[in-house]
């Protein structure tokens, strides 16, 4: 089984490929306005916390499942966790825990995937508004833009299909050809526009108002509040780290499984982290948040969701080169945004290779009519209800976006560090540049890990209950009759997505593990 499987083509490829997997719109257009919005200075500390606390480890965790796993031939999370678990567990419990596992990252890669694809192609669409100058006719509103964006089929559609198809042929050609390829080229430019953009947000001074410069925006993330800190701004920084590392998913695993057996993890995964930060805080932060204070001053970052596509076409306008650095804007969203949705493609295209035995090609269409399905309603929703309040996507967002993430990343943790315990220590070290001594392994995937993850579950769960999300009729739209139907339709897309990938996963471990899970006893080893 394991020597069919491809392997990167080489090490610059690979961290490549992690990066783009790593960065994606949560560096650019969530960091941005997830960090303003929470108070700006007291959001960095929880993110920080939450890095190492969380991030570090759940990377490293995510590295080691996907190297093992896919020396048993496996690119899919369920087979994964199993072959960890198992080493704690009966096999009888251990593929429970690795059922769930798979139906969380199956659920997570299909569903946010299904509007994350959706962003990239708004991405697509507004690089050709801005080099065509289609936002800057001042005698509209950019929110006004923005809305009739959303509701035009035209471009709606036809932006999304392109992004999509894209991903398809991008897929298609395998881990070497296809995803490292676009990896080595988009990477590196989306670094030269991102440093583009920071210096000329650094270098804009007060165009405005002398009172909004643009270093005044870089205080504004960087001046930590501790008095403004609250459980809120924890949750949300928290699941800002998970969202952007894309921990809690399976693509770093599915990513993994290409490596050979003695590669190294432990650098890679600090590297893959490194990248990504350097992308989300310094060039996501210095590039947004400084222009937007400058022009539009503190309440105008706080914003929200609308900062990348509303309020920085705004400054695009009044800005000179506007169009130029527009387009060179929501180009960068795009790389970022097509390099992690390969991941999430790829993720499912394996699934389908590995458990229905179809070859690469035929797989990868067959993700791209599960794409168009479940991205359907996501288009539709805008188009039909004349409406921009984005429900559908925004009730999905809230479970496969956050939540379920930081659920995934637990069960993963329990797997790797409880049931596999100093064996996992001994396997994540293996081939390593680097090794992880073994109190970091007992303090953190131990014991704080796993707690502080809890912790904010708990937390997320008080915070979601508050929100109304768990009623009947969600809070947000209370108001707005014609919209509970898309709410409620996206609840049931997402209870029997999940209930289809547990039977799957189920079944997946089981034929693959048949003898030992009817044993209930360990025998098949790589
Ligand atoms: N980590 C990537 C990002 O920041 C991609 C991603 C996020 C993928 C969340 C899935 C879920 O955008």
């Amino acid at each position: 089984m394991s020597g069919q499987r491809e392997n990167w083509g080489s090490k610059i490829g690979l961290i490549f490929a992690m990066a783009g997997n790593a960065i994606g719109l949560g560096n650019f257009w969530r960091f941005p306005y997830q960090a303003a919005s929470n108070g700006g200075g007291a959001f960095m500390i929880p993110y920080l916390v939450a890095l190492v606390v969380l991030g570090i480890p759940v990377m490293l965790v995510e590295w080691n499942l996907g190297r093992y796993g896919g020396r048993y031939g496996h690119g899919t999370l369920g087979p994964m966790v199993y072959l960890q678990a198992r080493e704690g567990l009966k096999p009888k419990k251990a593929i429970i825990l690795a059922s769930l596992a798979g139906m969380l990252a199956f659920g997570v890669t299909l569903l946010v995937n299904s509007y994350y694809n959706h962003i990239i192609g708004w991405t697509l669409g507004y690089s050709y508004l801005s080099l065509t100058g289609g936002y800057m006719d001042a005698s509209k509103s950019t929110a006004e833009v923005f809305v009739s964006y959303v509701q035009n089929p035209v471009m709606v559609f036809t932006f999304w299909i392109i992004a999509l198809t894209g991903l398809a042929l991008a897929v298609m050609r395998g881990v070497q050809k296809g995803i490292e390829a676009w990896a080595k080229l988009m990477m590196p430019v989306l670094y030269v526009f991102g440093i583009i953009l920071a210096i000329r947000a650094l270098t804009i001074g007060s165009p405005v108002n002398p009172d909004w410069s643009s270093m005044k925006g870089l205080n504004y993330i960087w001046n930590p509040d501790f008095s403004k800190l609250n459980w809120k701004s924890a949750v949300a920084a928290a699941g800002q780290i998970f969202f952007t590392l894309s921990i809690g998913m399976g693509i770093i695993c599915n990513y993994a499984s290409y490596l050979k057996p003695d590669d190294d993890v432990v650098v890679s995964s600090f590297a893959t982290i490194s990248l990504n930060e350097f992308a989300e805080v310094i060039l996501g932060g210095t590039a947004v948040i400084p222009i937007a204070y400058a022009f539009l001053g503190p309440d105008g970052v706080g914003q929200g969701v609308g900062l990348s596509f509303i309020a920085l076409p705004n400054v695009f306008r009044s800005m000179s080169g506007g169009q130029i650095f527009g387009a060179l804007w929501f180009l960068l969203l795009f790389f970022a945004g097509f390099t992690s949705a390969i991941a999430m493609y790829n993720y499912l295209t394996a699934l389908v290779e590995e458990d229905l035995g179809m070859e690469r090609k035929k797989a990868a269409w067959l993700v791209f009519f599960a794409y168009v399905i479940v991205g359907l309603p996501v288009g539709l929703e805008t188009v039909l209800t004349k409406t921009a309040d984005l429900v559908y996507l925004t009730e999905l967002d809230n479970w496969v976006g956050v939540y379920l993430l930081i659920v995934l990343g637990l069960l993963e943790i329990i797997a790797v560090a409880w049931f596999m315990g100093d064996k996992a220590l001994e396997e994540m070290n293996r081939g390593g540049i680097w090794q992880i001594p073994s109190w970091f392994f007992n303090v953190f995937h131990k014991t704080l890990t796993p707690l502080v993850a809890a912790i904010l579950l708990f937390f997320s769960t008080i915070d979601y209950i508050k929100a109304g999300y768990f009623k009947a009729i969600p809070d947000f739209v209370a108001g707005s009759p014609q919209l509970i139907p898309w709410v409620n339709g996206a609840r049931i897309v997402l209870f029997a997505v999940l209930i289809f990938g547990f039977v799957q996963s189920y079944k997946s471990i089981s034929t693959k593990y048949k003898k030992e899970i009817e044993d209930n006893e360990v025998s098949i080893r790589a």
